[in-house]
């Protein structure tokens, strides 16, 4: 098994290594981030293993597929970045469905807990022994009401963290689960009542921009906005907009729509040319993350693990292909847990 593995990272390696080993899998490691132009480097290879912002639109795919590739496996959970239906019939795509759904959760609190208390300006006030508080007065979170969009994994742990904290959590999914200890409401009702939004539903033509001018109207006015999924949940402009006319309190963004070069990368002696993002960075009402929310030792772990038996389960185990994401039968991800056979 020989797998071209993209956008890799010096932190992405050494558990990379460690699982593959165990399977006698070969990886080549390319720094640059899989696109059009890339593609060709993963010619000889029997698979590609690619990160959020590595590109597997219909050009990449037919490229791969002509190099004789059949698999792209994800060390991801979100899969907007492959075009799947195009995929299908070619090549199976394969995600990381959970790997620390607590790291992400756990990491929206910490963005939300860090704003609401200015932790972000006291850090730099102490360390320049300005000890003054003006300014940095919060507010609780007990008591107030939190509105989280798409109750699955991650949104049931934040759910769980926000009752821990004595907030009132209302929920919206297009498909409400059963017994999750929430309440369900509208996604309108959901915008009207609550002081904090939090997202994480998944990337879908339906879910682009769910978080647009028509959203903010009807949001409280200083809401604080929480984006851990996707960053295109979001209209960037919309959100400045809503920033600039005191409409939104504030907004931890772990995720941006325009992301894709700029994250993971350091611009800190280069000129950043996205106006928008630079804004928004301005902001003393908004903390920005870099995609940061699923990087810890637990996570990194799991998802070397899961990806590498992922592949295995393709290259070894006769139509078989564990956590294939299933064009076929529209609900892309439940259908693997159904079948559990390949998509096609
Ligand atoms: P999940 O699949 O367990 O849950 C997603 C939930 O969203 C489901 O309950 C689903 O019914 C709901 N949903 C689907 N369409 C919807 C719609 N139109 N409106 C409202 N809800 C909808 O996924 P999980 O593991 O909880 O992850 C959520 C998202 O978090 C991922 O899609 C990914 O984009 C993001 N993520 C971000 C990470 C980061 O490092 N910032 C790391 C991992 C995931």
């Amino acid at each position: 098994m020989k797998i071209a593995f993209f956008d890799a990272k010096p932190y992405d390696i050494p558990p990379f290594e460690k699982y593959a080993r165990d399977v006698g899998a070969e990886l080549k490691f390319f720094e640059t981030k899989l696109d059009q132009d890339t593609a060709e480097l993963a010619r000889g290879s029997d698979a590609v293993c690619i990160f959020v912002n590595d590109t597997a639109n219909a050009a990449v795919i037919d490229k791969l597929y002509a190099y004789g590739i059949r698999l792209i496996a994800l060390r991801s959970a979100g899969y907007n970045n492959v075009d799947i239906k195009h995929a299908f019939g070619k090549i199976h795509v394969v995600h990381v469905p959970a790997y620390s759904p607590y790291a992400v959760a756990e990491h929206a609190m910490a963005l939300l807990l860090e704003l609401v208390r200015h932790l972000h300006k006291a850090y730099v006030r102490t360390r320049d022994f300005n000890f003054s508080l003006q300014g940095l007065t919060g507010f609780d979170l007990h008591g107030k009401t939190v509105g989280v969009i798409g109750t699955g994994k991650i949104g049931r742990i934040f759910m769980d963290i926000c009752h821990g904290f004595g907030m009132n959590v209302l929920a919206y999914d297009k498909y409400p689960a059963e017994n999750v200890g929430c309440r369900y409401v509208e996604l309108d009702e959901l915008l009207e009542k609550s002081d904090i939004v939090s997202l994480h539903c998944p990337l879908t033509e339906e879910t682009k921009h769910i978080i647009g001018r028509q959203a903010i109207e009807k949001m409280k006015k200083g809401v604080i906005l929480v984006n851990t999924s996707r960053g295109a949940l979001v209209d960037a402009e919309a959100l400045l907009e809503g920033i600039k006319a005191r409409r939104i309190g504030g907004a931890c963004l772990d995720v941006y729509e325009e992301e894709a070069n700029i994250f993971f990368n350091d611009f800190s002696a280069d000129i950043i040319d996205d106006d928008l993002l630079a804004r928004l960075i301005s902001m003393p009402n908004v903390i920005v993350t870099s995609h940061q929310a699923f990087l810890t030792e637990e996570a990194l772990n799991n998802i070397a693990e899961t990806t590498i038996r992922n592949i295995q389960s393709y290259f070894e185990k006769d139509g078989l292909c564990d956590n294939e994401l299933c064009y076929r039968c529209g609900r892309i991800e439940s259908c693997e847990k159904k079948r559990r056979q390949r998509c096609f």
